[in-house]
């Protein structure tokens, strides 16, 4: 089968994707909505980091981002347009309750009710993510996930979402990268609440994982059996040196990253070279009680993968010498610099990494997976009224060939999720990196589809992509 399609190149051969494969863009509630003060809509810990001094770049807030929340209508007319079949969009918890707990604010509710009466009337299937790191500022005063209280919370929360929407939304994720929220929020703070704790942190990771758990298991038994409930994880394709020190190292670099979040998932409790390798910092499997564990194991329907990028690691000089950063409690371990293109976070480019590590993930995981966030940041510009994205471009119709080799070699892949459908809050980046495959103007709100979205439209129409 060959294509005539200007955009994905004449007369190559093409890449089916299979039958009922899902095809969208996601967003998130803080990244995009703006209108933080509106009906009645409470602080979150994004509102509070971003106004701490150098916090965020350029001193950038929640404001006005894509000011989506009085755009929606407008925004799912472009969802339309480019032919999604499918929207992952984020609830706020703030705007459903100001304090994180008890009272409810109608107004909030309403807006996600009104969003996805919008998308579904133009035959686009909503996804909704419960939590993507917009806490509630009161709950983190009490602690936020670093207390057992937190993953209590969210589940009555995630309960009450569900009822309101879920005659309408039948797939649902209840956390957004829990990874991000334990370590960059907690372990080297360059996220919110930017606490820097490391073994707080692994705390703060069992409550987010109990909060999914408790939150699944709550979803489920008030949902009728068509709902699908799934987490998203953000995994890291670890590159290790050729030697047997650097693949030790890639090892430790797995476990915290990735094997941390399958294996309780999965049943297998925490590793036990995880746990022994953070046992330095202080026993923070003391926060796992009787039961945890088999909540957190409740299962789940299908799995969320973000890939953007590798992470190269080699074996440290010194095996003792603290690694730092996000990782609470590695050591020995040396993260190298990226090889060869790189986007404009200065994420390496390597579309190999998604097909090895989805291949990973089908034997590791036992559950059908979608790519439910995948794509690049370049510095963008409007000539003559386009965008013409060349490297995200290539970047996406890159990633999309190698999604295409995984499910070829077998992988339950049921759909991909372009990040992002619009520019928005690159959180501690603030405005400077552009993800979406539509152009936003912050200071006139405009809207221009990139070449990338074009394409990834042309992609939609022929469910497939040129060899
Ligand atoms: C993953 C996060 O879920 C999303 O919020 C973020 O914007 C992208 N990665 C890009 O960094």
């Amino acid at each position: 089968m060959t294509t005539t399609d200007p955009d994905t190149e004449v007369g190559r051969d093409l890449l089916r994707f299979p039958p009922d494969f899902l095809w969208g863009a996601a967003t998130a509630s803080f990244q995009i909505e703006g209108a933080t003060g509106v009906d009645g809509r409470g602080p979150s810990i994004w509102d509070t980091f971003a106004t701490r001094p150098g916090a965020v770049l350029g001193g950038d807030t929640g404001e006005p981002a894509c000011d989506h929340y009085h755009r929606y209508a407008s925004d799912v007319e472009l969802m339309a347009e480019l032919g999604l079949g499918a929207y992952r969009f984020s609830v706020a918890w703030p705007r459903i309750q100001p304090l994180g707990a008890g009272p409810v604010e109608p107004r909030g509710l309403a807006f996600y009710d009104r969003l996805v009466d919008e998308v579904l009337g133009r035959g686009i299937q909503p996804v909704a993510t419960l939590y993507h790191w917009d806490l509630p500022q009161a709950l983190e005063d009490r602690g936020g996930w670093r207390d057992r209280d937190t993953a209590h919370r969210f589940a009555e929360y995630a309960a009450l979402v569900h009822e309101r929407l879920g005659d309408r939304v039948t797939t649902w994720t209840t956390l957004n990268e829990p990874w991000c929220s334990a370590f960059l929020g907690y372990a080297n703070g360059v996220h919110a609440p930017g606490v820097v704790d490391p073994k707080a942190s692994l705390e703060a990771a069992h409550h987010l994982l109990l909060g999914h758990g408790l939150a699944t298991r709550a979803l489920r038994a008030q949902a009728p059996a068509d709902h699908r409930f799934s987490i998203v994880l953000n995994f890291c394709a670890v590159v290790a040196e050729d030697d047997e020190a650097s693949r030790e190292a890639a090892r430790k670099v797995d476990g915290l990253q990735n094997r941390l979040f399958l294996d309780p998932l999965a049943g297998r409790g925490y590793p036990a070279d995880v746990v022994e390798d953070t046992a330095w910092l202080g026993d923070w499997t003391a926060v796992v009680r009787d039961g945890d564990l088999d909540a957190i194991a409740t299962p789940i329907d299908w799995m969320g993968v973000n890939y953007y990028s590798p992470t190269r690691v080699a074996a440290a000089a010194d095996p003792l010498v603290v690694t730092g950063g996000p990782f609470p409690g590695l050591r020995g371990v040396e993260f190298l610099p990226p090889r060869g293109e790189v986007t404009g976070m200065g994420w390496e480019v390597d579309a190999t990494g998604l097909t090895g590590l989805l291949r990973r993930l089908q034997r590791d995981v036992g559950v059908p997976l979608v790519v439910t966030e995948n794509g690049s940041a370049f510095p963008d510009v409007v000539e003559d009224g386009r965008v013409e994205d060349e490297a995200r471009t290539r970047y996406l119709v890159d990633h999309l060939r190698a999604a295409h080799a995984a499910i070829a070699a077998g992988v339950d892949l049921r759909g991909y999720f372009a990040w992002s459908l619009l520019d928005n809050f690159e959180w501690a980046e603030g405005y400077s990196q552009r993800f979406g495959i539509v152009h936003v103007d912050y200071d006139t709100q405009v809207r221009t589809v990139k070449r990338s979205g074009r394409t990834l439209a042309r992609v939609i129409g022929a469910n497939a992509v040129p060899v």
